[in-house]
């Protein structure tokens, strides 16, 4: 009798050959798309290196740059894969590739036309201007220096072909490199310059070693030769200041030099969220730094989560008053709402982010941290107090309670939920010591992921116990406990002085002793109203904060 596996099997085997395709194209759709898209770059590429006509030297050269691409491509899947998840990416990495090319013909042109122009000694040294490197500056500017190296790799086998001189493949592959290494750190739009500079240096080096190799090193064609070659690190950095721009604001990308300037605490608004919401500009900036320092353990842009750490609140500046952190003595904006308006007015502070944050043309990547900062959590207060005044026409549903999503689809909008979540529930603890900071951490921690805030990206439980781990240190070292310096009592001091002169004569009393003493009596200090313990809403702890801290875990 046939087992349960061989009657499939054999069922798989009788299955129609067009219903067997039909099911294997629905389960591996997205890859028959990435392959569709590959090749349709290929076609792209391969018409941008095409030197004579004829069916069989275009099909051969369509079919090499399927090769070089299907590597780049599997190069991604196996080191960078969180770029294969983003179609506007790998898009974009296509586009950098064919575009790049492309440039290359146009500069071809017309340096051949200048080179004849100025009646120099034509024997394709023109070449050297061709700016290729550019395309390597970009995506390390854009992705990474790794990516770079295998777009450097691929550009130069690609442009070997296209001028059918295994030098010039020598020639574009440093000359690429060099323009990766110059950009590696870049950190300012300045920056693009000396990178240029850099690459005309090493072009120039490249050329001389090329030019003696040939032997032409002594001949008139020399000069202008190096000239060229000078050239295109300037044409390659005066290039990507134009592109790159245009790229970030097309694309919605994020690279490290707008991250900068969003990071300037000058910027418009984060000088407005400082005058009109001082307690949010101060909770975001403590945001930002347990953001970044949990992004640096989890291998995440530590850059791109303090960014989206400052501007993830900008939308309370619209009603900074109606937020705890803006609360000032003991004015309760929410004692005359209703919970359900109060919750919509908390709620309301995402919306208002993403639009001015849209309004100031910010990086999409920022915006969507923005949106997602709360997920879909509960605003537990006002949730409990609509429970609390619950009648029968009027059942609150948590549905009108819970912030409108998305969930964080990235780590570091979930990195930035977190913090902002432990950072605002820390300032519930009254005598905050490192023990206390850690069990908080915990619990808030927890109480996101069993809320299922964090399901939609791509942390493990081992990142969340360094995350912790990490905010309980920040956290602890924002929060120390002073030493309480023993206050000095000049006039107690005095008498005893006095009084011990008298007593030993001419012997002058310890000072150390005096200070000492008024130290002992100084603990016996009644502590100020600040550190006397309240009740906290949310966790039915003691708070000393107002009740509507807009934290919803
Ligand atoms: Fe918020
Ligand atoms: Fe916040």
């Amino acid at each position: 009798m046939k087992s349960g596996l061989q009657k499939i099997s054999a069922a798989k085997k009788h299955k129609p050959l067009i219903e067997r395709f039909t099911e294997y194209r629905q389960q591996h759709r997205d890859d028959i798309t990435k392959l569709y898209v590959l090749l349709f770059l290929s076609f792209l590429s391969s018409l941008m290196i095409q030197e004579r006509m004829g069916i069989d030297h275009f099909v051969g050269s369509f079919l090499l740059t399927a090769i070089l691409l299907m590597m780049f491509y599997k190069d991604i899947r196996r080191y960078k894969p969180a770029y294969l998840n983003d179609y506007k990416l790998l898009l974009l990495l296509g586009l950098l590739v064919t575009g790049t090319l492309m440039l290359g013909r146009i500069f071809e042109y017309l340096l051949a036309g200048l080179y004849r122009g100025l009646d120099f000694p034509v024997n394709g040294y023109s070449l050297f201007g061709i700016p290729v490197p550019l395309g390597a500056m970009l995506v390390t500017l854009i992705f990474d220096f790794h990516t770079a190296i295998i777009f450097s790799f691929v550009m130069s086998l690609l442009s070997g072909i296209w001028l059918n001189n295994p030098l010039y493949t020598l020639y574009v592959f440093i000359g690429s490199l060099a323009a990766a290494f110059s950009v590696i750190r870049c950190k300012k739009r300045s920056a693009l310059i000396m990178g240029g500079i850099y690459v005309s240096i090493v072009n120039s080096m490249t050329a001389g070693i090329i030019l003696l190799f040939s032997g032409d090193l002594f001949t008139p064609a020399a000069p202008p030769a190096l000239m060229f070659a000078a050239m295109s690190g300037i044409m390659v950095s005066a290039i990507v200041s134009f592109l790159l721009p245009v790229i970030e604001y097309f694309f919605g990308i994020a690279t490290d030099i707008s991250l900068i300037e969003l990071l300037d605490l000058n910027h418009p608004l984060m000088h407005n969220l400082m005058i009109a919401a001082s307690g949010t500009y101060h909770h975001s900036v403590v945001v930002g730094n347990l953001a970044e320092a949990a992004a640096e353990v989890v291998g995440a842009n530590p850059l791109l989560a303090r960014v989206c750490a400052y501007y993830h609140d900008i939308g309370k500046m619209k009603m900074p008053d109606y937020f705890v952190e803006n609360q000032k003595g003991s004015v309760n904006r929410h004692e005359k709402l209703t919970p359900h308006m109060s919750g919509m007015i908390l709620i309301s502070h995402v919306k208002e982010g993403v639009e001015l944050a849209r309004q100031h043309k910010f990086p999409k990547t920022v915006i969507d941290v923005i949106q997602q900062h709360h997920g879909t959590s509960l605003i537990v207060y006002f949730f409990q107090k609509a429970l609390e005044q619950e009648t029968s026409d009027n059942i609150p549903s948590q549905v009108n309670y819970r912030y409108p999503g998305p969930k964080p689809q990235t780590r570091v909008a979930a990195l930035v939920m977190m913090a902002d979540a432990v950072e605002a529930a820390s300032h519930s603890l009254a005598e905050p010591t490192p023990a206390r900071i850690m069990a908080l951490v915990e619990k808030i921690i927890n109480n996101i992921f069993l809320d299922g805030q964090i399901d939609e990206c791509e942390l493990t439980l081992k990142d969340l116990s360094e995350i912790k781990q990490r905010f309980t240190y920040i956290l602890t070292s924002i929060f120390h406990r002073r030493i309480e310096y023993p206050e000095i009592d000049m006039k107690g001091q005095a008498h005893k002085a006095e009084r011990a002169s008298a007593e030993a004569g001419s012997q002058r009393p310890a000072p150390g002793a005096a200070i000492r003493g008024n130290g002992n009596s100084n603990k016996e200090q009644p502590k100020t109203d600040k550190d006397k313990p309240a009740l906290n809403q949310e966790s039915g702890t003691q708070s000393p904060r107002l009740p509507d801290r807009e934290t919803a875990v």
